[in-house]
């Protein structure tokens, strides 16, 4: 029996976008495809289209080496158990580096941490996704492995456990949201890549299998990032949560090999292994964790707190003061002109680099209560200033943590809505949950159940308040072993 002769597709497509429809000939950049899945008013036909045209296209560049996956399954588990205890090997390495007193080797300092917090968070922000699609076979146990990752991976409905929404609220507690929408293309071709394997569907379970072997497996910058990041006093919590929840013994890197084996016989053998292979390799698409970690940029991000702070700040300040016979004002008015400036900055000694940032004018007008400039910057982008001009990078003694606290370590106080509009969305949030309960106890069958929640565990939805609520319905008629509560 083949897999996909034995389960219909499931259409929920309900609207279409024109822009996007009109966009259709065009080839899209990364970032467009990644807004067109996670597009709650594009149809899930157009998405499955653009993810089969896309996904067809990353497979046929696909070339092995040998980092590979092995072309004989029964010697994969062993190539990943290898992988993963050099891992740890090095891991240990590392630790016993800095027990004798070997700085950070990732992070030296909490701006470079957020760096790199922002450059990861969008394949952060659809952790999980390439799963989606296997939620809709419910009624296959084959495939009960896979979507008991995804359930798992989506928190099995509590915001709190949901990665997504773990990933949000770091970013949000740090102030770090609004630097992500500033990001190159490139930082969206891996999300997109996962993103079309979530509307791939039955065609492509293959490829999702290799995929998701890939992607549960431990890396070694996992383990560095989270204890890195837990020193410089961030909350490493959606970090630690993968090296719990993906470990090989049983979880998701084991739960990830017992899925493939699984599924192998439903295929002939070559064109299986073939396609898991393939499927494996588009983990590499992209710019990789560590690769960000190795090109942490902190004047590149001071550039963008500037050019963010432009917008605001062209047209407040006055024209006495002039730098090259231009006021501040002007200045600022062209996004493209604030690298010149802060060149500038540095070229009148208003900042002084590689010194206390003390030292520097232009610091002590954004930090000292009576400068000029105080309250224009937030914590976090007065941190990034500051570690910018002190480039701990030269000083192995650095104290991140002396000098801005209130950068790192603060919950923040602003995350959520105000209360009366709060009061509206939750009203919103209970009606939509009471309709879909409703059309829930009208479903006669289990599967009619299903196809009526599937929708809501999408991408774009699992990390809302029906989502979330949606989840939790399904991980009950799927896994109720797995709710210790009921709601
Ligand atoms: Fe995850
Ligand atoms: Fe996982």
């Amino acid at each position: 029996m083949r897999l996909t002769e034995s389960i219909p597709l499931i259409h929920s497509s309900q609207h279409t976008s024109q822009t996007h429809l009109a966009k259709q000939d065009a080839v899209p950049s990364y970032a467009q495809l990644f807004d067109l899945f996670l597009d709650p008013m594009v149809s899930t036909q157009l998405k499955q289209q653009q993810s089969t045209l896309f996904l067809k296209q990353q497979l046929q560049q696909i070339h092995f080496n040998e980092q590979s996956l092995p072309q004989d399954i029964h010697q994969i588990g062993n190539f990943l158990t290898t992988q993963h205890d050099q891992n740890c090997q090095l891991f240990q390495q590392y630790l016993e580096r800095r027990q004798q007193g070997g700085t950070r080797e990732y992070f030296y300092s909490p701006s470079a941490a957020y760096d790199f917090l922002i450059k990861v968070a969008p394949v952060k922000r659809v952790d999980g996704s390439w799963l989606y699609s296997t939620t809709q076979y419910a009624e296959h146990p084959h495939l009960h492995d896979l979507i008991l990752i995804y359930l798992e991976e989506l928190g099995l409905g509590s915001a709190q456990a949901n990665h997504v929404c773990m990933y949000n609220q770091l970013l949000e507690q740090l102030k770090l949201s609004k630097f992500v929408d500033l990001l190159e293309d490139a930082y969206f071709y891996q999300p997109a890549i996962q993103l079309a394997l979530a509307y791939a569907g039955q065609d492509m379970l293959p490829e999702i299998i290799g995929f998701n072997l890939g992607y549960e497996q431990l890396p070694l910058h996992l383990l560095i990032s989270n204890y890195e990041l837990r020193e410089l006093g961030i909350d490493p919590q959606y970090f630690n949560v993968h090296i719990t929840i993906d470990n090989a013994e049983s979880g998701h890197a084991s739960s990830a090999l017992d899925a493939l084996y699984r599924l192998a016989p439903f295929y002939p053998a070559d064109e299986f292994i073939e396609r898991v292979r393939k499927g494996y390799a588009l983990n590499d698409c992209g710019i990789s964790s560590t690769e960000v970690i190795n090109n942490i940029d902190l004047k590149a991000l001071t550039l963008k707190v500037m050019q963010n702070k432009a917008l605001v700040g062209q047209s407040i300040h006055s024209d006495r003061c002039q730098f090259k016979g231009r006021s501040i004002n002007q200045w600022l008015s062209h996004p493209d002109d604030v690298a010149e400036f802060l060149d500038l900055l540095i070229e009148k000694n208003w900042i002084k680099l590689n010194q206390d940032p003390t030292e520097s004018r232009f610091w002590n007008m954004i930090q000292s209560a009576d400068g000029k400039m105080f309250g224009v910057f937030s914590s976090a982008e007065r941190q990034i200033i500051y570690d910018w001009i002190s480039n701990p990078a030269q000083d192995p003694q650095y104290a991140p943590t002396s000098k801005i606290k209130t950068a790192i370590s603060v919950r923040s106080q602003h995350s959520s809505p105000p209360d009366h509009l709060k009061h509206f969305s939750n009203l919103k949030d209970q009606l939509d949950i009471d309709q879909l309960n409703t059309q829930l106890n009208q479903a006669d069958s289990y599967s009619e159940k299903v196809n009526i929640l599937h929708p809501y565990l999408a991408p774009h939805m699992h990390h809302q308040t029906l989502g979330l609520w949606a989840t939790r319905k399904y991980t009950q008629l799927l896994f109720p072993q797995e709710l210790n509560t009921t709601f």
